[in-house]
């Protein structure tokens, strides 16, 4: 079993990555988790912004798991699959739930929760430490964004704190790593599948100046977006999903 998470909470901190990361450095074991009510520079994928209002949840786990430096990303399905069922769990049973590859967490199609992940290699290719951010909107989101925004709060959660969700959240994340642990990445697989966004339908992944469009035929056992279209089938490792709207 996963040893409970160690917390350090903070009224506000520049992001809680940097600051697990700086932790990381510093040598703190597997298992701390990094909370701020408020971040001032939080970051989000791809060099952009994360609004940091108080109200929210920012989390960010300090993993050193003893696996190959190519199985990071496996880590923040084990996450969000973790957040999936946390969400579900403060959301009304019909509140429809969605994973967008790669890390975000959608309720009724609006972007509600994302993942930064951010890791150090210790050489021969094995992972020093990795840090998973997670930022969840539970009483504001953050508007004009290219991709819509929600709350838990809108979604019709009552009342959602940070501390309920923190707590729920990594109860789940050390079930789904101990079953990451013992099981491999299969469970897991079939868990974020099960509430997949899109999967068999037309998607765009755009990334840089690239846009790659096809069908989203499913998940890689390293966590790639297979992609199928009249080229053949290719795996995707990055870039931001989008579903284009039915002609
Ligand atoms: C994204 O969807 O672009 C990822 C957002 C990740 C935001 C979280 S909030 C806690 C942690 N600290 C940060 O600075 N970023 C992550």
């Amino acid at each position: 079993m996963t040893p409970p998470f160690r917390k350090i909470v903070l009224d506000e901190t520049d992001s809680t990555n940097s600051e697990a990361r700086r932790r990381a450095e510093a040598g703190a074991p597997d298992g701390l988790a990094v909370v701020a009510r408020r971040q001032t520079t939080g970051r989000g994928r791809r060099g952009r912004r994360w609004e940091s209002p108080e109200g929210n949840l920012y989390v960010s786990l300090l993993l050193r798991p003893d696996r190959p430096l190519a199985e990071a990303a496996l880590l923040s399905f084990v996450a969000a699959v973790a957040l999936g069922e946390a969400v579900a769990a403060m959301l009304p049973s019909e509140a429809p739930i969605a994973f967008k590859w790669p890390n975000d967490l959608l309720v009724g199609g609006a972007k509600c929760a994302g993942m930064l992940l951010e890791s150090s290699a210790a050489g021969a290719g094995r992972l020093d430490w990795l840090i998973v951010g997670v930022g969840v909107n539970l009483a504001s989101h953050p508007e004009g964004l290219p991709y819509p925004a929600t709350d838990l709060a809108a979604a019709g959660a009552p009342a959602p704190t940070p501390d309920a969700a923190l707590e729920t959240f990594l109860e789940r994340f050390a079930h789904w790593r101990d079953i990451w642990s013992r099981r491999g990445f299969a469970p897991v697989r079939r868990a974020w599948l099960a509430r997949a966004a899109g999967l068999g339908g037309p998607v765009e992944v755009r990334a840089g100046n690239a846009t790659l469009r096809g069908t989203f035929a499913g998940l890689d056992p390293e966590g790639a977006m297979l992609l199928e279209s009249a080229h053949g089938r290719r795996r995707v490792t990055a870039g931001d999903v989008f579903f284009p709207a039915a002609a």
